[in-house]
C-alpha cells in the first residue's frame, strides 16, 4: 500500500514542491515509483496558470477515478494550485477523490496519507475526502525539508511564497497567497546542507524573487534584500553555480545588475518575463514598467556581462491586443534576440481583474501570433547554439542522458543543454566540453581530456571510435 507516484504540472515551484513531498514520504517509509501502473497512491500536483493546464489534470484524474473501480485500494489525491484555486469545483467534479491539499499544506500530505491508508486497511467504508486548503501562517518555512538521501546535483531552493502583484491575467495571487519570505539564515542553512550532500548548483525560486524580503529585511549599503541573499549563498562552499527564477522587471535595479559583475558563481543567464512589447498592453495587464525600461535593463545587463543569456515569457492575445500592439511585441522580441522563451496564448482565469474583459481575440489570431514568435525563437536559439560550436564550455554534469548508452547530459553556465560521452563518476563535476554540434534545443560535444587520467582517456577514446 505504500508505493506513490506524483505527477507534476506547471512551474519549477511545483516541481520543487513535489520533490519536497516525495522526500517527506520516503522518510515515512513510502516508496516513490516512476509509473502510475506500479502505484498504490497517485498524487497530481496541479497548475492553474492556464485553462489548458487545469483541463489536463482534471481529465487525468477523471480517468484515474474510473480506473479505481477495478483497483479499489488505489488512493487518489490532488495537490497544489488548482486544489487551492478551485477546491469546491474540483470536489464537485471528482467527488471520489481521497485527498485535496492546497499550496500551503504540502507538509501535511504524509499524515493525511497515513490516515487514509490506515482506514482503508481496516476495511471499513471508504473515508470521505480529506480537504486541507487553509492558509497557514509561516508555511513558507514548513517545506524546506526536502533534503533527501539522494544527491541532487542541481537543486531548487524556495526562498519565498506568494505574490503581491496584481497582473490582470494572473491567478497566482489566488493560488499562492500573499508574499512571505523565508529568513536569509534559514535559506543559507538549507543551501549548506545541500552542498554537503553534493549539490553544486542551486536555483533560488520565488514568484518574484527580486521582491524577496522587501517588507521584512532593510536595504544595506544600497543593496536590496535579494542581493543580500545572493551574496550570502555565494559564500557557501561547494556551491559552484547560482541561478534564480523569476525576477520582475520592476524591481530589477542597479544593485542586481551589478551583482552579475561581482558574484562569479552567479550564472550569466536571466529569465526576465516581459509579457508584451506594447506599453498600452503592459498597462492593461497592470505590469508597472514600459518597453523602454525593459530594453534599458537588457542594455545594462549586457554592459556588465556581454553575451549574457536571456529568456522571457510572452502572452499573445491579451484582450485588446491590436496588430500594432503585436507588432511592437514582435519587434522587441526579435531585436532583443532572446536565447530562449515561453510563448503563451492568453486564457481567461477566474477571479482575475481581466476576467470581465472576456477573451475577444479569435483563436486563430492567437495561434498565428504564437507561431510567429516561436519561429523567431527557434531561429535565435539555433543561432546562439551554433555560435558555440568550436568553443569549450564548462559543463555541470547532471545525469546519464535519457537516450544513448554512455551519454551524459549537463548544462553550460548559460543554461544550454549539452550531451556528450561521459562516465558515471563525472556526475556532479564541472568539466570542459568541446562543442561540436548544435540544434535549437541542445548541443553535442566531447570532453576535453586534459586532466583526466590515461585509463579513462583510452576508454573514452574507444567509445568515441566505436
Ligand atoms: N494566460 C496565458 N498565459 C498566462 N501566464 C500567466 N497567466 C496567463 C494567462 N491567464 C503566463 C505568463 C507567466 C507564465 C508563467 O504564464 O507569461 O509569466
Ligand atoms: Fe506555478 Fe503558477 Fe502554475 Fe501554480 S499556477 S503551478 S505557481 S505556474
Amino acid at each position: 500500500m505504500n508505493r506513490v507516484y506524483i505527477k507534476t504540472y506547471g512551474c519549477q515551484m511545483n516541481e520543487r514542491d513535489s520533490g519536497a513531498v516525495a522526500a517527506m514520504l520516503r522518510k515515512r517509509g513510502y516508496a516513490m515509483v516512476d509509473s502510475e501502473d506500479d502505484a498504490d497512491v497517485i498524487l497530481l500536483n496541479t497548475c492553474s496558470v492556464r485553462e489548458q493546464a487545469e483541463q489536463k489534470a482534471l481529465g487525468k484524474m477523471g480517468h484515474l477515478t474510473r480506473l479505481r473501480r477495478k483497483k479499489p485500494h488505489l488512493v487518489l489525491g490532488i495537490m497544489g494550485c488548482m486544489a487551492q484555486n478551485r477546491g469546491q469545483d474540483v470536489l464537485d467534479r471528482l467527488p471520489d477523490l481521497d485527498l485535496l491539499v492546497g499550496t500551503q499544506k504540502f507538509h501535511q500530505v504524509p499524515d493525511h496519507l497515513d490516515n487514509i491508508i490506515t482506514q482503508l486497511q481496516a476495511q471499513g467504508p471508504r473515508p470521505s475526502t480529506i480537504v486541507d486548503l487553509d492558509e497557514e501562517e509561516g508555511s513558507q518555512n514548513t517545506i524546506r525539508d526536502h533534503l533527501d538521501d539522494e544527491r541532487q546535483v542541481s537543486a531548487f531552493v524556495s526562498i519565498m511564497q506568494g505574490c503581491n502583484m496584481n497582473c490582470a491575467y494572473c491567478c497566482v495571487p489566488m493560488t499562492r497567497g500573499r508574499e512571505r519570505a523565508r529568513p536569509i539564515e534559514d535559506i543559507v542553512r538549507e543551501v549548506k546542507e545541500l552542498a554537503t550532500q553534493g549539490t553544486r548548483e542551486i536555483t533560488l525560486l520565488g514568484q518574484i524573487v527580486n521582491s524577496y524580503g522587501r517588507r521584512e529585511i532593510p536595504f544595506q549599503s544600497g543593496k536590496s534584500p535579494f542581493v543580500q541573499l545572493l551574496e550570502a549563498v555565494h559564500e557557501v562552499e561547494g556551491i559552484e553555480r547560482i541561478r534564480f527564477t523569476s525576477p520582475h522587471p520592476r524591481g530589477f535595479k542597479q544593485d542586481l545588475i551589478e551583482a552579475y559583475g561581482m558574484l562569479p558563481k552567479l550564472c550569466e543567464y536571466v529569465h526576465l518575463p516581459v509579457q508584451s512589447g506594447s506599453n498600452s498592453i503592459l498597462k492593461a495587464m497592470k505590469r508597472p514598467y514600459t518597453r523602454e525600461r525593459f530594453l534599458q535593463i537588457v542594455e545594462d545587463l549586457r554592459a556588465v556581462k556581454p553575451g549574457i543569456y536571456l529568456s522571457t515569457d510572452i502572452i499573445v492575445g491579451f484582450p485588446g491586443e491590436t496588430e500594432e500592439d503585436f507588432e511592437l511585441t514582435r519587434e522587441l522580441f526579435e531585436s532583443v534576440g532572446f536565447d530562449w522563451g515561453f510563448i503563451f496564448k492568453y486564457s481567461v482565469r477566474p477571479n482575475t481583474s481581466a476576467e470581465p474583459l472576456g477573451d475577444p481575440i479569435p483563436k486563430e489570431v492567437k495561434e498565428e501570433r504564437n507561431q510567429i514568435l516561436l519561429d523567431i525563437l527557434n531561429k535565435s536559439s539555433l543561432r546562439r547554439n551554433e555560435s558555440l560550436v568550436g568553443s569549450t564550455q564548462e559543463i555541470l554534469v547532471e545525469s546519464p542522458a535519457r537516450r544513448g548508452e554512455g551519454l551524459y547530459t549537463g548544462r553550460t553556465r548559460g543554461f544550454r543543454k549539452v550531451i556528450f560521452p561521459g562516465k558515471p563518476r563525472l556526475v556532479g563535476e564541472l568539466v570542459p566540453v568541446h562543442i561540436e554540434e548544435a540544434t535549437a534545443s541542445y548541443l553535442r560535444g566531447s570532453l576535453v581530456l586534459s586532466g583526466i587520467n590515461a585509463q579513462d582517456e583510452s576508454a573514452l577514446q574507444q567509445r568515441s571510435t566505436a
